[in-house]
């Protein structure tokens, strides 16, 4: 711990701050002098540590619990000011390990949101999927909207901010971006390649989930976050190898089930089948934002999606897998 000088008296709980999105929240707000408490789940690493490779300024509480387990999370919202809702329930290995995310979702906001109005929560702020309702949504846009609803329903604000993939290293959606087109010359692609998304950086996400805490027109609202750029996913992979010097030939082919895909995803990238393929079958919806009003309300300066790859680039060269989600990636050793 550096020192106890805090900018801020506000206390504030991140919900999985081990994630690509909670591990930079919580060095954000670090660096912005908040009381951080943290949520972690102690399945996966020792419970000794939250694992963080550079010190914070100061040492975040860290309350065990589970989302899923409702007796664990009544402890950890006591006292707290606001709380970050950064979970998703995708992953595993295989695609059976994760064919019950939609319930497992369903159940922790329920959970957390039961947990939150008995403790007196004022704010939840929490980052779900862009996507219309409308659409025919895939399983996992349409439980990202679902846990929207459950967590507004309460007597919580609750912010929802809705976005499309999130550029940086470690994401989930920007690493099998990245591996796709770093390990193959001629990229062959369903379709839905040419679906239309909006992008936007880490950085940006990072200071609109930031900015709503100071913000009060944010709460209680859902509000879209995008980058300044409609992309589909096979501009996003030329650009990536544009970035990156890299010649490569994308050639779309007919219709490829999305099981095969993410079998075939999972082979050429770190990323589980079991999170590739609810991302997949996500990129037959449209990402696009419906409004623009949280650029008024925290204005900031929207990276290019150029810039943003730059950006997870350089973070890599400080070694891949620095801030990797052990549920996004399972990376081999020799890359961590
Ligand atoms: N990544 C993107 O491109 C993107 C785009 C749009 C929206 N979002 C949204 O951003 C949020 C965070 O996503 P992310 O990319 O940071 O995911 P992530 O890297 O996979 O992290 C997920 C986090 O949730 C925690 N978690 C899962 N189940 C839990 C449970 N039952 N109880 C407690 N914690 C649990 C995980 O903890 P463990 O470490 O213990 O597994 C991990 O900390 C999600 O709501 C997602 O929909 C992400």
């Amino acid at each position: 711990m550096k020192s106890n000088n805090r900018k801020s008296s506000k206390r504030i709980l991140i919900t999985g701050p081990t994630g690509f999105i909670g591990k930079r929240l919580l060095y954000r707000l670090d660096e912005q002098g908040y009381q951080i408490r943290c949520l972690v789940r102690c399945l996966v690493r020792p419970p000794e540590s939250l694992d963080l490779k550079v010190p914070l300024t100061h040492e975040p509480e860290i309350f065990y619990g589970d989302l899923l387990d409702p007796g664990s999370l009544s402890a950890a919202l006591e006292g707290m000011d606001a709380a970050y809702y950064l979970v998703h329930s995708m992953g595993g290995r295989s695609i059976r390990e994760t064919l019950a995310f939609e319930e497992k979702d369903r159940k922790a906001a329920e959970n957390f949101l039961q947990a939150a109005d008995s403790a007196g929560l004022s704010r939840i702020i929490y980052l779900g999927g862009l996507g219309d309702i409308s659409d025919n949504l895939s399983h996992h846009l349409a439980s990202r909207q679902e846990v929207g609803r459950i967590l507004q329903s309460g007597n919580v604000q609750t912010t929802i901010l809705r976005a499309a993939v999130i550029i940086g290293a470690g994401g989930a959606a920007f690493e099998i971006v990245r591996y796709l087109v770093e390990r193959l010359p001629v990229l062959t692609w369903p379709k839905w390649v040419y679906t239309k998304s909006q992008p936007i950086a880490i950085d940006n996400v990072l200071a609109y989930l930031t900015g709503c805490l100071e913000t009060p027109e944010t709460t209680d609202k859902s509000l879209d976050i995008g980058g300044p750029q409609i992309l589909s996913y096979a501009d996003l992979m030329r650009m990536y190898a544009r970035v990156r010097g890299l010649k490569r030939l994308i050639i779309g082919v007919p219709m490829v089930p999305f099981k095969l895909s993410a079998y075939w995803v999972n082979l050429i990238t770190p990323v589980p089948a079991g999170v590739v393929l609810p991302l997949a079958e996500g990129l037959r919806n449209e990402a696009i934002c419906r409004e623009n009003h949280i650029r008024d309300m925290i204005p900031v300066n929207l990276l290019s999606m150029e810039q943003a790859i730059c950006n997870a680039l350089a973070e890599e060269s400080e070694g891949p897998g620095k801030l990797l989600s052990q549920q996004a990636c399972f990376l081999p050793e020799d890359l961590k």
